[in-house]
């Protein structure tokens, strides 16, 4: 057996040197080395049946062999690749920058307004939709602003011709109304959406923005609710504790109606330019439901009551952002939202 064992050597170094391209290669690498049938392989195995007296000497040789058989078979191939065409031209160079593709990615509104409903999802709000043309009725009428009221001046609008008195809307408000009649009470929604007004356009005027309007109507729902859910939404927002104030604000659809301000995070309400040294900034328009609304929109008010809000997202942006020109963001420039 031992004489057979050298005998194997000698032939597979022998016909390992006369390898000619890797075909060769892989023919012989078989030969020996194939599980079943090479003859190696079969040789180990054979090892294994011999006499224990036997083992430890033609292991070792056998082993040894193996190795042998190994160490050419390496030589030869890295010989044999760098004269081969077909390994030439397979060759792969892993370490070479692959050009990535390009891939778009969402506006930074967008963004915003994704994170904004995963926040109010994990509140309980359902995520809501309205028409962006609007009526009349639904635009001012039900949110108790009635044809001769001033407050119809606080929004330039863009009205349609059209024989039912259609408006572009000018608010998310209208959406308030529409989802209490279907939905009914409770409700816990969030509508956020594309807005429109008659603006001379400058840095922080544009004729489209978006708003995210929320709604809350239940059985005694007070306004340390709406201090608590604003609370909840802000540090989610900025990822930190914030401080807010209420300071009475005029809406005809909420009574009491607030401007809810933040500690300026930026100088932690000492005062600095972002805030204009009042230590406070100004972020969302809310308040309680008005009983007129909640009267157009068929909802008890005697049993049910609520608060709204009005979060200017695309200022929300701005201000996350630092962004100075309202009109970037419906530019479609891509030098600019390439940036998020
Ligand atoms: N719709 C108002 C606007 O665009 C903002 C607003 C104020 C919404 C108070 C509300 C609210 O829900 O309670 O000017």
């Amino acid at each position: 057996m031992e004489l057979n064992i050298k005998k194997i050597k000698e032939q597979a170094l022998k016909e390992i040197e006369e390898i000619k391209n890797s075909q060769d290669w892989e023919d012989i690498r078989n030969k020996y080395f194939s599980r079943k049938s090479g003859e190696l392989s079969k040789l180990l195995k054979d090892v294994k049946e011999v006499s224990s007296d036997l083992k430890p000497k033609l292991g070792a040789l056998a082993n040894e062999i193996k190795s042998d058989i190994t160490n050419a078979l390496d030589k030869k191939k890295s010989e044999i690749s760098q004269d081969d065409p077909k390994v030439e031209k397979d060759f792969i160079d892993v370490t070479l920058e692959v050009e990535k593709y390009k891939l778009g990615h969402l506006h930074p509104v967008t963004q915003v307004q994704t994170e904004l409903e995963e926040i109010f999802k994990s509140l309980g709000f359902v995520i809501l939709d309205g028409p962006e043309i609007e009526s009349d009725y639904y635009n001012f009428e039900t949110l108790n602003i009635p044809d001769w009221h001033p407050a119809r001046d606080m929004q330039d609008t863009f009205f349609i011709e059209a024989k039912d008195k259609l408006v572009l809307r000018t608010h998310t408000s209208p959406v308030q109304v529409r989802a209490m009649q279907k939905y009914g009470a409770p409700l816990r929604c969030v509508v956020p959406g594309r807005v429109f007004r008659n603006e001379a356009t400058d840095a922080s005027h544009d004729h489209t923005f978006y708003q995210l309007e929320g709604l809350m109507i239940g059985e005694n729902i007070s306004i340390t609710n709406l201090v608590a859910v604003m609370k909840e939404l802000l540090s989610g927002i900025f990822k930190r504790e914030v401080t807010v104030r209420l300071r009475p604000g005029y809406f005809p659809f909420v009574e009491p109606g607030f401007e809810l301000d933040i500690k300026c995070l930026i100088c932690a309400g000492k005062g600095c330019s972002v805030c204009k040294q009042t230590g406070w900034l100004e972020l969302l328009p809310c308040g309680m439901v008005h009983p007129n609304v909640l009267k157009y929109s068929g909802i008890d008010s005697k049993k049910y009551n609520g608060f709204a809000f009005g979060l200017g997202l695309t200022r929300l942006v701005m201000m996350k952002y630092g962004i100075d020109d309202i009109r970037l963001l419906q530019s479609g420039d891509m030098r600019f939202l390439n940036q998020f």
